[in-house]
């Protein structure tokens, strides 16, 4: 087994404090922000301090947790009851649901945060507000353990599916894999990432490939970092040149995460994932999306009714870096010059940036989750999620 480095560290909590790794400054400088409360918690989220569907919906989650705990705390007469702290909670959550719109992590999140509150505001014995405090504290705070448990075990079935089904044979693997699915965009280890780990953790990975994944640079920025930190054998390449590698290199599988899966299969991922999807059925080569149950939304029948954020085209036309200085190129030099932003692209040109695109499942070799590896039927075009989570 590799030695393996610890992983980054993208949400630290304790009860009362949270603070988040402000991803628009990676990879140059490291900076932890304060979420005091669920207004800052919605702010992280949308301005893409935080981002990825499992961080999106914890820090979410414990943002109301700090705010809940330092409004009770400072004055725990404006909760009279139960029935308080659960209309504060639920108001809260309602409003941290509109930071992102794609990601249904967020939503299950709080779904299921509000059931729990429910439940134990209406408890017998009658609760105190004491008590749905800690209800909803404790379970908020349990997001934390059991996404990075989640991931292991993604990581792990994950690893044995591209192990068993590489086109190209033998026992080593090398995959692509695009955006960011990583410690920084879970609670830790991450989903696709993940596998990525694992592989590397049992000397399975003889090399990973990531996108850059414009336009926001998810791959160039923040997978690319974690791959250097963790010293896994790594290399970039521009989104255009998935085919060309695929074509050149002899590539086991591609790998990526999820921001929601229909119950049919279809993938609501970051934008560029379709196209890669494509190329890979062309070469014959698996693709893999890699997510916890909570990505999928049984709700919704097929990618066709997912809901696909349209971002601000600056982010496009811009990118976000830092000068290098004339010793510069490596991405180490640079010296203290701060980051900036530069304009790219011809000024008045229009601009269309949807950040997400629907992977129809027909192209999906395999949804991994930590529950195991769900498969089509034998002659099907789609999969059978309901029946795979039943
Ligand atoms: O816009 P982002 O950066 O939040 O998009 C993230 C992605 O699309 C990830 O690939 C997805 O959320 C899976 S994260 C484990």
């Amino acid at each position: 087994m590799t030695q393996q480095a610890p992983t980054l560290q993208a949400i630290k909590y304790e009860r009362g404090s949270l603070q988040v790794l402000d991803q628009l400054r990676l990879p140059f400088e490291t900076v932890y922000k304060d979420v005091p409360n669920s207004q800052q918690g919605h702010h992280v989220i949308q301005t893409m301090k935080v981002r990825g569907a499992p961080a999106i919906a914890i820090v979410a989650a414990l943002s109301l947790a700090v705010d809940l705990h330092s409004s009770f705390s400072a004055s725990p007469a404006s909760f009279p009851d139960a029935t308080s702290v659960s209309t504060f909670i639920t108001t809260k959550l309602t409003y941290l649901k509109t930071s992102r719109p794609t990601a249904v992590n967020l939503f299950e999140a709080a779904g299921r945060l509000s059931s729990i509150v429910a439940a134990a505001a209406t408890s017998s014995p009658p609760a105190t507000a004491e008590s749905v405090v800690n209800a909803y504290l404790s379970a908020a705070e349990a997001m934390l353990d059991r996404d990075i448990e989640d991931n292991k075990n993604i990581g792990r079935h994950g690893a044995e599916f591209i192990l068993r089904h590489n086109p190209h044979g033998g026992d080593m693997v090398q995959v692509l894999t695009h955006c960011n699915t990583g410690s920084l965009a879970t609670a830790g280890w991450g989903t696709a990432l993940g596998i990525i780990r694992d592989l590397h953790t049992h000397n399975k990975l003889s090399h990973a490939f990531c996108t850059e994944t414009r336009p926001y640079n998810q791959g160039s920025r923040l997978t690319a970092y974690e791959l250097v930190y963790e010293q896994i054998p790594a290399t970039l390449v521009c989104d255009s040149m998935a085919s060309a590698l695929l074509k050149t290199k002899k590539i086991s599988a591609i790998i990526v995460g999820a921001d929601r899966v229909a119950r049919n299969g279809d993938t609501a991922n970051k934008i560029g994932t379709y196209q890669l999807a494509i190329t890979a059925k062309f070469h014959g080569v698996p693709f893999v999306v890699a997510a916890p149950s909570t990505s999928i939304d049984l709700q919704i029948l097929t990618g066709d009714d997912i809901p696909i954020e349209e971002r601000n085209g600056v982010e496009v036309v811009q990118n976000r870096g830092r000068l290098m200085g004339s010793a510069g190129g490596d991405g180490r030099e640079g010296g203290d010059v701060p980051m900036g932003t530069v304009h790219v692209a011809a000024p008045g040109i229009g601009v269309w940036n949807p950040a997400f695109d629907v992977t129809p499942a027909h192209l999906i070799s395999a949804v991994v989750t930590e529950r195991g590896v769900c498969v089509k039927k034998a002659g099907q075009n789609v999969f059978d999620l309901k029946s795979f989570l039943a």
